[in-house]
């Protein structure tokens, strides 16, 4: 989504910005836009469409100056179009203005700025701000940013420059991510550490509610109040995502992170499994032993397919650890307020740790005093830094928009975690180094799993003209399912739905005919019966059907138009196995439809708007 990069020191700022934005660009945006500063003018650019537009503009006319502030737009208010590209300007084009996040009350204060005689250049909730601080200023551009928000509703970060004050860059956040970067050249602003690799060594996070003023080499935070803060630079490594965010020889970086898993997987689980106790073990959970015996309850929160991974853990956390599970998508759960008691554990499942409805729902359950735990991809991200602690997924930065290995060290860190509370309550010792045996076999037989892959490249060219998809299966399947046809719909624009494959008969089975492929998750299992009556229901309704199967299953190739073998598993594994040919074979129909599988329409990576 929206990205910010902001630089002020010894160097022309706009490589560095374009730089930086680059790095940005896996998030999702529809535009980009940078301006730098010389003496007291103002060198404005902003293109919709991909940065190489943006590039091409800064080449045709150059944006000199040493420092600047820029952004990659994904629209909310107003269409993808070179006005409503950030940066905005004030009435008297004096300050400008890039801005992450949604004024709410954008309407009201435009009214208002209207009738104060403001015309305005774009259709964005930003100008309204960017109006709103130059009112405000009067030659102190830090107490005007502080006075345009105090009126603001809604969710910002964002960083002001003048033409009054050369090299001085005001930043501030309130739900949506800042951070400081100091290198040799001068001090950055930006949304994501990631973006500063390479100019920054030291960053620092704003909280909420806090600004910044940057210039030279000089930064300062300060609180509502304008009081200083003193916080503590840390090396920017501890907040990079670790290994390599380059393709490699891999033509995506969807493909390269589906074939990552095996090694991702064992990060997930390196020095969790304990053989000595039998159990799992984690270094950030922050539990006491008498929180953890009282906790009766869990409810994962999240969005997307975090959700869906949220979705494997309700069914592990029931039968694992026999624990009462619920799931909520987090954009529900923030509005809802359900009776839930104290002993309530809420865990927020997330890869980026910064999608805007889980992290109100994670300061939700905090507000109501329950203990909130993490399971996050992104070291360092607000979601990280506000659960009360939590299991890092150790998976290394996940570029592809549409996510791979992230779900499946989901589902694994999940596993671990039903493994652990569920030691502490009724499995044995026998019935726990079981689990860790089967966890431990688990990277191997992803790697085989990836065997899958030419067969599913020929299944993709016989229905990638297919319009509509079912996937279905049953118990951990279902969510499997769900997390399937999210795939195929993100990256190839098809319509797809997952659903419990017994449910069908209740209404979908409708859908059913020669040009409506079915995908049957049926590996050998307790229900692999009554998921072939299942089956037997579509074939006889002259429906294709594609099984993803246990390998060398006779019976589901009699029956199947196509089967994608994969190697057996437990049942309660049977997700993360799965996912790889579900991921495939999304990849591969997208491919075929000839779309940008990293980076799908209207789609963005990290989503930091409600
Ligand atoms: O970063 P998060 O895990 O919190 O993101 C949640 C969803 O936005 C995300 O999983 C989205 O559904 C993916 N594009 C799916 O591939």
């Amino acid at each position: 989504m929206c990205g910010i990069i902001g630089f002020t020191g010894r160097r022309e700022a706009s490589p560095v910005l374009l730089d930086g934005l680059r790095r940005l660009e896996y998030r999702g945006y529809d535009s980009a836009g940078l301006i730098t500063g010389t003496g007291n003018a103002f060198h404005l650019r902003k293109k919709a469409g991909r940065l190489a537009e943006l590039a091409k503009a800064v080449s045709a006319h150059p944006a000199p100056g040493c420092y600047g502030i820029s952004h990659t737009r994904w629209a909310t208010h107003g269409g993808a179009t070179d006005r409503n590209a950030h940066p905005h300007l004030d009435a008297s084009g004096r300050i400008a203005i890039v801005h992450n996040g949604v004024i709410e009350n954008y309407a009201t204060l435009k009214h208002q700025l209207r009738a104060d005689g403001v015309t305005f250049r774009s259709d964005t909730d930003t100008e309204v701000l960017a109006h709103l601080i130059g009112h405000y200023y009067h030659g102190d551009l830090v107490a005007a940013v502080r006075q345009a928000l105090a009126l603001v509703k809604g969710t910002y970060g964002v960083a002001v420059v003048s033409k009054d004050d050369p090299g001085l860059i005001v930043g501030a956040r309130l739900g949506s991510p800042l951070v400081i970067g100091v290198g040799d050249a001068g001090t950055y602003l930006a949304s994501d550490a990631n973006a500063l690799a390479g100019y920054a060594d030291k960053v620092v996070y704003l909280n909420d509610r806090q600004l910044c003023v940057l210039s030279g080499d000089e930064w300062e935070i300060r609180d509502q109040d304008l009081s200083p803060v003193a916080t503590p630079l840390r090396d920017i490594a501890h907040f990079l995502g670790e290994g390599d965010a380059e393709k490699g020889d891999f033509p995506h970086f969807m493909l390269k992170e589906i074939y990552e898993q095996p090694e991702t997987l064992a990060n997930a689980m390196r020095g969790r499994l304990v053989d000595a106790d039998s159990t799992a073990h984690f270094g950030g959970l922050n539990l006491s032993s008498q929180q953890l015996r009282q906790i009766d309850r869990v409810i994962l929160t999240a969005c997307g397919t975090s959700y869906h991974a949220g979705l494997v853990g309700e069914y592990l956390f029931e039968e694992l650890a026999r624990m009462p599970a619920e799931v909520e998508y987090a954009s529900e759960f923030r509005y809802r307020n359900p009776p839930i008691n104290r002993d309530t554990l809420v865990f927020a499942i997330t890869q980026s740790g910064e999608t805007a409805d889980t992290l109100a729902a994670l300061r939700e359950s905090k507000r109501m005093g329950h203990t909130t735990l993490a399971i996050c991809n992104a070291v360092g991200s607000s979601i990280a830094r506000e659960a009360c602690g939590g299991v890092y997924l150790h998976a290394g930065p996940e570029i592809g928009v549409a996510s791979t290995k992230a779900f499946t060290s989901q589902c694994a860190v999940l596993a671990m975690l039903a493994l652990y509370f569920g030691r502490t309550r009724h499995l044995s010792s026998l019935q726990g180094q079981r689990l860790i045996d089967e966890l431990r076999a688990l990277p191997d037989a992803l790697r085989k799993t990836l065997g899958c892959h030419e067969q599913v490249k020929r299944i993709a060219a016989k229905y990638a003209s297919a319009r509509n998809v079912l996937y279905l299966g049953r118990q951990y399947l279902y969510p499997a399912a769900l997390e399937g046809a999210l795939k195929l719909k993100e990256i190839s624009y098809i319509h797809a739905e997952g659903y419990p494959a017994a449910e069908m008969k209740h209404g979908p089975i409708a859908l059913v005919d020669e040009s409506t492929p079915s995908v049957f998750l049926v590996p050998r299992g307790n229900v692999f019966d009554k998921v072939m009556s299942n089956m037997q229901e579509i074939k006889a309704r002259g429906g294709p059907v594609i099984a993803v199967a246990s390998e060398g299953d006779e019976e589901v190739a009699a029956l199947a138009d196509d089967v994608i073998p994969v190697p057996d598993v437990p049942e309660y594994l049977q997700p993360i196995v799965v996912a790889i040919p579900l991921q495939l074979l999304a990849y591969e129909i997208a491919l075929l439809c000839g779309c940008d599988v990293d980076k799908p329409r209207n789609l963005a990576k990290s989503v930091t708007v409600e």
